[in-house]
C-alpha cells in the first residue's frame, strides 16, 4: 500500500488496506450465507462502484444464488453527490417473490439507496436486504435500512477498490481518503 497518492494536485492517504477488506468480506459473506440458507437470493450489484466488492463478496458466498446489475447515474466528476439519481441500466431478472440483496460500494447521502429501495420494493420482492462495503453515517440524509455494513467511515471522500475519482483510480487495491 503506497504511503500517499497525488492525483490532480489532491493528496490521498491510505485508509483501509487490502488485507482488512478481504477479512471483512469473508465475515460479511459468512453472515449473509448463514442468514439466507435455504433460499436462492438474487445479489444485485450497483454499477459502477460496486463491481470489485461484488466480485469478491460473491465468491465467498456459500449458498446458491443468482446475480444481476443495476446502473445508476454517478457523481459525474465531482466529489459531492449531485443528489439527482437516474436509472442507466435496469434489471433483467424478475423481482417479484425473490429474495433481493443489494450490493453497494458506499452509502453517502443515501439518496441512491432510497431510489433503489423504492424501485425494488415496488416490484414486490419476498425480501429486500442491503449490503454496503462503506457507510458514512454523518452524510446520510435518508433512513433506508442497511442490513450488512463493511466499514463505518467519517464523511471523507474515498477512492479505490471500485470507488472512483472522476472515473479513475477504481483499480486501486485498497481504499484511500482525501487528505484534509
Ligand atoms: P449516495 O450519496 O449515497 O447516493 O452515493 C451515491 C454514489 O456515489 C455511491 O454509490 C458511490 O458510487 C458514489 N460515492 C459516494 N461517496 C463516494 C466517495 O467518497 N468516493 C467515491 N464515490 C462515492
Ligand atoms: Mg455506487
Amino acid at each position: 500500500m503506497a504511503k500517499q497518492l497525488k492525483i490532480n494536485g489532491d493528496v490521498f492517504v491510505p485508509m483501509i488496506s487490502e488485507r482488512k477488506i478481504k477479512t471483512r468480506i469473508r465475515e460479511l459473506a459468512r453472515t449473509i450465507s448463514k442468514a439466507h440458507r435455504g433460499t436462492v437470493p438474487v445479489f444485485i450489484g450497483i454499477l459502477n462502484g460496486s463491481f470489485i466488492f461484488f466480485a469478491d463478496l460473491i465468491r465467498e458466498i456459500t449458498i446458491e444464488c443468482e446475480v444481476d446489475f443495476l446502473k445508476l447515474s454517478s457523481y459525474g466528476d465531482a466529489k459531492i453527490s449531485s443528489g439527482n439519481v437516474h436509472l442507466l441500466k435496469d434489471l433483467n431478472c424478475q423481482v417479484e417473490g425473490r429474495d433481493i440483496i443489494i450490493v453497494e460500494d458506499i452509502v453517502d447521502s443515501g439518496l441512491s439507496m432510497q431510489y433503489i429501495h423504492d424501485l425494488i420494493t415496488r416490484q414486490n420482492p419476498a425480501s429486500f436486504k442491503v449490503v454496503t462495503l462503506l457507510y458514512k453515517p454523518e452524510s446520510v440524509k435518508t433512513n433506508v435500512q442497511l442490513d450488512y455494513v463493511g466499514f463505518t467511515i467519517p464523511p471523507d471522500f474515498v477512492i479505490g477498490y471500485g470507488l472512483d475519482y472522476a472515473q479513475r483510480e477504481r483499480n486501486l487495491k485498497s481504499i484511500y481518503k482525501l487528505k484534509a
